[in-house]
């Protein structure tokens, strides 16, 4: 059974990230699924929000390392990108309920949400340096534009984590949650865009995206061509295999 579970309920779609086993670490078929629901949601007159959510305790762990270091993404074709890109269009606004750790694509697919709100519990990070990896998605050009270079540096070159309530200060996110109440403060939100016009929730969200759009395509390709290439470089396979051998990698060698 994939661990993605959707289900449309009061013009909200939700998408719920369920594989606490492995941390809801996101395979391919599960992007896959995540690109179907919001493709199937963006074409419901139904729905007036999306809503991506995870299990308590954690969003998602990110990209499940065994399955990228099998099966790398090839190009826009992969499921990530699908994924990635199927998020970054969508017209319609999404709403994120960060139940608890968000880790790599975690913390990334937030900075193309429109509301963001996060438990009390969680922790975000962007650890793609330490695993011999680069930034996605235009986060190398989103972060610094919101809480400006040396803030960024610090997540992005040294990968330090960092609490719900600086990714509130920074701009990441609206509001912070008690564990319990994220999900259905999340929903709530979410449930507002029932009562306003559609079209022009539409418009205005791309009005607002209008500005960076061109710049941010850029950085996406160029982010996603070094990606490729880092994945299948010796320093990443050092870090995905000190993860599963559960001890520290090893880069003096390098
Ligand atoms: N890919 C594959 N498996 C993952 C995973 C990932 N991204 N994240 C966690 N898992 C697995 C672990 O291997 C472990 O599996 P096991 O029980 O078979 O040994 C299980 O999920 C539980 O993870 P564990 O690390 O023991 O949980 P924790 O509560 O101590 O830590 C995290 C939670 C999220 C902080 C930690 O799992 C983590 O750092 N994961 C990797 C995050 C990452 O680097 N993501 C990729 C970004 S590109």
């Amino acid at each position: 059974m994939n661990p993605i579970k959707t289900a449309t309920v009061n013009g909200v779609a939700t998408i719920e990230i369920a594989r606490p086993e492995k941390k809801n670490a996101l395979t391919m078929a599960m992007y896959a699924a995540m690109a179907d629901a919001i493709t199937a949601a963006r074409a419901d007159s139904a729905v007036r929000a999306l809503l991506i959510t995870g299990q308590p305790g954690v969003f998602t762990s990110g990209n499940d390392l065994e399955d990228f270091m099998q099966r790398p993404p090839s190009g826009p074709d992969s499921a990530v990108f699908q994924f990635m890109n199927a998020l970054a269009d969508c017209d319609k606004p999404v709403v994120a309920a960060v139940t608890g750790a968000a880790v790599g694509i975690g913390t990334t697919m937030l900075l193309h949400c429109d509301l963001v709100y996060v438990s009390d519990e969680a922790r975000l990070a962007l650890p793609f340096v330490s695993l011999g990896l680069v930034p996605e998605f235009g986060s190398s050009l989103l972060l610094p534009l919101l809480m400006g270079p040396a803030r960024a540096a610090e997540k992005l070159l040294l990968g330090d984590p960092f609490g719900p309530q600086e990714a509130v200060d920074c701009g990441i996110a609206n509001a912070v949650l008690p564990a319990g109440e994220v999900v259905p403060h999340a929903r709530r939100m979410a449930e507002r865009f029932n009562l306003l016009p559609p079209e022009a929730v539409r418009e205005t969200k791309r009005l607002m995206r209008k500005a960076r759009g061109a710049a941010l395509a850029q950085a996406r390709d160029d982010e996603n061509l070094v990606f490729g290439q880092r994945l299948r470089s010796p320093e990443a396979r050092e870090a995905f295999t000190a993860f599963f051998e559960k001890r520290r990698p090893d880069f003096t060698k390098f």
